[in-house]
């Protein structure tokens, strides 16, 4: 089932609102933190780095939803925008990007509607993050709901740039003189070098460790 609040009053409709993202954040969240740890039993690793989550402001809604040329109610916002809920994932290395969005969406109660890969495809602006929306069903007292999120999936590296390119992109709203655009596209072909040099490192790594422990049997 789709999920749009009762109608109600505003404020209660609003509580709704709030209370099923936070509660399709908590789910997301524990299906991530299962695959990690189950990684590091099985494989003695850890895929991601780190999780951080959070809701979308309601100042920030309500500006999107005048972007896109909605009118600002709750219904439109919980149709129109998919990123009221969003995770971010850092994971060490590319190859860990597609291995937990793959088994995440291989999960039989997610939902993917929409992949943006823009490792494969980065933006004009040199950004790279793989982007799912899926929904994720919360069970309720008498319904089951449908609750988007979106999901970021990225390398410490590449969020490492994404985060000084936001910085940069508000101080100069959007209009940033060329030469600080130029190096950041040129920062971000260092990111991608940077992630293919640490991952075939990181084989290396691996590779001697097992040769080792050959050695040893
Ligand atoms: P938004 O309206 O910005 O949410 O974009 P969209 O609906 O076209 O989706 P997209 O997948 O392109 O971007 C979703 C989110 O990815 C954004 O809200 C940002 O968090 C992040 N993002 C996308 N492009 C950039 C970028 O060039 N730089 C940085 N720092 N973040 C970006
Ligand atoms: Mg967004």
């Amino acid at each position: 089932m789709e999920f749009l609040p009762e109608r109600n009053s505003e404020v209660d409709s609003w509580k709704e609102v709030i209370f099923v993202y936070t509660s399709a954040l908590k789910e997301i969240g524990t299906k991530l933190e299962i695959l990690n740890d189950e990684f590091q039993h099985v494989h003695s690793y850890n895929p991601i780095e780190h999780i951080k989550s959070r809701l979308k402001t309601s100042e920030s809604i309500v500006k999107k939803l005048k972007k896109n040329g909605y009118e600002s109610t709750i219904e439109n916002m919980v149709r129109y925008i998919n990123d009221i809920a969003g995770i971010r994932v850092i994971c060490s290395f590319t190859s860990d990007i597609y291995r937990i969005a793959e088994m995440l969406g291989a999960q039989n109660d997610i939902r993917v509607l929409s992949v943006k890969d823009y490792i494969k495809n980065p933006k004009p602006s040199g950004y790279k993050s793989y982007h799912m929306i899926v929904t994720v069903p919360i069970f309720l007292t008498d319904r089951i709901l449908d609750v988007k999120v979106e999901i970021q999936i990225r390398t410490v590296a590449m969020d490492f740039w994404a985060s000084l390119e936001h910085k940069i992109h508000y101080k100069f709203e959007g209009n940033a003189p060329d030469f600080i655009r130029e190096e950041l596209v040129e920062c971000a072909k260092m990111v991608s070098e940077l992630d293919a040099r640490m991952l075939s490192l990181n084989d290396e790594i691996q590779k001697f460790a097992r040769d080792f422990e050959e050695s040893y049997k």
